[in-house]
């Protein structure tokens, strides 16, 4: 049996979405409690399978740091830092590597979206990510991992890395990860059409809300959001076939802790007209103090440095007994 300890990360690959916010790091916050240690990393080694400005990257993982340290996650009760201080994790990598099929990579969706039509110039980084991902969790006998459902798929192939490595070794050394994916922003959708997931790396930036976005520009982008014109009722039942539409009352249960039934019952009579202010006042209620707080952090970036080094050094502490034991299992 194995503590119960969560992992996740987020990657400094652009700004901040409200699909982070709702999918990852509110949950997060949530799930800080006595009885589980919980892990937060800003996983830039993953940002760089494409390519990222030196200039900017390490103005990226300060972001992601504040924007969690200003969401609530507690320093005192979460360990928070940065992948790439870590080295147990890329050489946990290696050893996964080595472990999963070729085969499994093969069905990643997300590489495909990812690489596009032109896989074959993707980095082979980009490709191997998912064993990374693996290592990040295992790294730390992770029990738990809350993710948006985008990443389902990758914790999947998480657990059968755990399974082939104690199958392979004889062991029962890496425990088999749970994905935690509840509530209803575990899959945001972009604002222009809904039928693909708020990305920080999404084509323009009117389809997505980011968290530093200032109160004007989210009621704009909410108001320019697709939706059905006004006159077509806002129900559940027809809300299942406009993506758009059941994109932005999912987004409003996210940040109200309303269910989307409730949603469309107190809007129904109004309709979207009245809705979309309704949802920009929401969105910005939550996110302005966040932002506020994110802004003011972001300008002592050697407080941040500090403290993610601080939460490295008791990441490593974990790791490193873990990396020196899967070595020795091995025969390394
Ligand atoms: P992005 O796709 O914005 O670059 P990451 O890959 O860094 O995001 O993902 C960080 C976390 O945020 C993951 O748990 C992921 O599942 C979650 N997440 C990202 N986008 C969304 C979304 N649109 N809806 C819900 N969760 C999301
Ligand atoms: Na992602």
């Amino acid at each position: 049996t194995f503590t119960p300890r969560v992992f996740s990360g987020i990657k400094p690959s652009g700004g901040l979405t409200l699909g982070n916010y709702l999918g990852a790091i509110k949950r997060w916050v949530d799930m800080q409690s006595p009885d589980m240690e919980t892990i937060y990393c800003a996983v830039d080694l993953h940002a760089i399978t494409v390519w990222q400005d030196p200039k900017g990257l390490k103005g990226g993982t300060r972001e992601i740091a504040a924007g969690l340290l200003a969401a609530g996650i507690d320093p005192e009760h979460s360990i928070l830092f940065n992948q790439s201080q870590v080295k147990e994790h890329t050489e946990l990598a290696w050893i996964f590597n080595c472990v999963a099929r070729v085969g499994w990579m093969n069905r990643m969706t997300q590489f495909k979206d990812k690489a596009g039509k032109n896989a074959e110039k993707a980095s082979l980084g980009l490709y191997a990510y998912p064993s990374l991902m693996a290592a990040d969790i295992l790294i730390y006998h992770a029990t738990h991992v809350p993710v948006g459902e985008d990443q389902k798929q990758h914790v999947e192939l998480t657990r059968d890395i755990a399974n082939k490595f104690n199958n392979d070794f004889g062991v029962d050394f890496f425990p088999v990860t749970e994905p935690v994916i509840e509530g209803p922003g575990t899959r945001v959708m972009n604002l222009r059409d809904g039928t693909k997931k708020m990305s920080k790396s999404g084509e323009s930036d009117m389809e997505r809300i980011n968290m530093l976005d200032d109160a004007d520009t989210i009621a704009k982008k909410f108001k320019k959001a697709k939706t059905d014109p006004d006159g077509i009722p806002m129900d559940l039942d027809g809300l299942a076939g406009r993506p758009e539409a059941k994109n932005l009352v999912d987004i409003y249960s996210g940040l109200s802790d309303m269910t989307p039934a409730e949603v469309v019952a107190e809007y129904a009579g109004a309709g979207w007209g009245t809705f979309k202010p309704a949802l920009a006042d929401l969105a910005v209620a939550k996110l302005a103090p966040i932002s506020d707080e994110m802004k003011r952090l972001m300008d002592d970036p050697a407080e941040i440095d500090r403290k993610l080094a601080q939460g490295a050094d008791k990441a490593r502490a974990i790791a490193t007994p873990i990396l020196e034991k899967t070595y020795d299992i091995v025969g390394l």
